[in-house]
């Protein structure tokens, strides 16, 4: 038996020590000291010894298993350290490495002036609601006073999805819009993308924005559309702007007008940049027709308004002093990033 006893510590010793995974180990483990092992079966017939053997064999046994336990014991928490260190170094970071660099974007011109614009107008106490881009006829034409065949249409051709659906061409009917949901006062601005059949060209684009402007109240005249204008041009291009109003023609606006800023290249002698004008045109506006309030269920009789688009990528064009208008939609990050 004493042989066996030292067969079983030498086989489990090389055995746990060759084990390289807790796995190995606790087939040792269970191979030696488990409930079948074999220094177990061993004790388990120690019965069968004389008196005088039993306590020798079983001070050995006793030995070897406390080896063994200790053994494997050690072993555990070898592999363990192991694996741990192996986790550590992995997991290492080398604070010598560059960093990946995560380059900040810059605001788009067009959002540049734009948020100037939402600044002056909210200053004045105007809200920004917005409309749909995919617009019905009637929203887009109808309501505004121009019927189907009017002649204020060709210069307003855009994409047909039928005969009723089209996409907008201007901002203003975000106008019948506001007025059929809210009554007066209103005073909200209405920016956004609008679409034409215009090819590509320094100055047209078939996609581009406006910003509708509109206030409708009790006697809202053409004093305060012209003192509301002329505060918004001194506000986006400085102090000493001047403006002039010229009459025009808007189906939805009676009397119509457009607001000229006096060129500040040449102070209104007519240079290049105004293409010998000396005025520079910004917008289009006029008191709301009585007819399109009506069309809203607001009665002319009792309010009044006025309206007014503004088209953004021209007064960014200005304000920049770009002269291609492709150049705002092409995303080139030499050019973008000059802002
Ligand atoms: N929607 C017009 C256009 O696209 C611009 C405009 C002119 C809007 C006069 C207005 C307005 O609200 O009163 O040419």
């Amino acid at each position: 038996m004493k042989e066996q006893l030292e067969l079983i510590l030498k086989n489990g010793l090389a055995e746990i020590q060759a084990a390289v995974s807790r796995d190995e180990l606790e087939k040792a483990r269970v191979k030696y000291l488990g409930k079948k092992g074999e220094l177990t079966l061993i004790l388990r017939s120690m019965g069968g010894l004389s008196p005088e053997e039993r306590p020798v064999a079983g001070q050995l046994a006793n030995k070897v298993r406390e080896e063994l336990t200790n053994a494997i014991e050690n072993a555990f928490s070898e592999i363990a350290a192991k694996a741990n260190a192996e986790k550590i170094k992995a997991e290492t970071i080398d604070v010598t490495l560059p960093g990946a660099s995560v380059e900040l974007g810059k605001k788009h011109p067009l959002s540049i002036v734009l948020d100037e614009i939402y600044d002056i107008f909210s200053s004045m106490g105007f809200s920004i609601v917005k409309g749909p881009e995919v617009e019905l006829d009637y929203y887009n034409f109808e309501a505004l006073n121009i019927p189907k065949n009017h002649p204020a249409r060709d210069t307003q051709d855009t994409f047909y999805i039928n005969d009723n659906i089209l996409l907008r061409t201007q901002t203003s009917p975000v106008q019948v819009r506001t007025m059929e949901k809210q009554k007066p006062p209103i005073r909200i601005i209405a920016p956004g993308r609008v679409y034409r059949s215009d090819p590509v060209d320094a100055t047209h684009s078939p996609v581009f924005h406006q910003i509708e402007g509109l206030v409708v109240d009790k006697g809202i005249t053409m004093g305060d559309l012209k003192g509301t204008l002329e505060v918004f041009a001194k506000e986006l291009y400085g102090n000493d702007t001047v403006v002039r109003f010229r009459p025009h023609h808007f189906p939805f606006t009676e009397p119509s007008a457009e607001m000229d800023v006096m060129c500040f290249k040449c102070q209104g002698k007519g240079c290049r940049l105004c293409k010998g004008e000396g005025w520079i045109e910004i917008l289009g506006c006029g008191m709301v027709h009585p007819e399109v309030l009506r069309n809203c269920g607001i009665d002319p009789d009792v309010y009044s308004g006025f309206a007014f688009g503004v088209g953004l990528e021209r007064i960014v064009m200005r304000r920049f002093n770009i002269d291609d208008m492709r150049l705002l939609f092409e995303n080139d990050l030499r050019f973008l990033k000059q802002f």
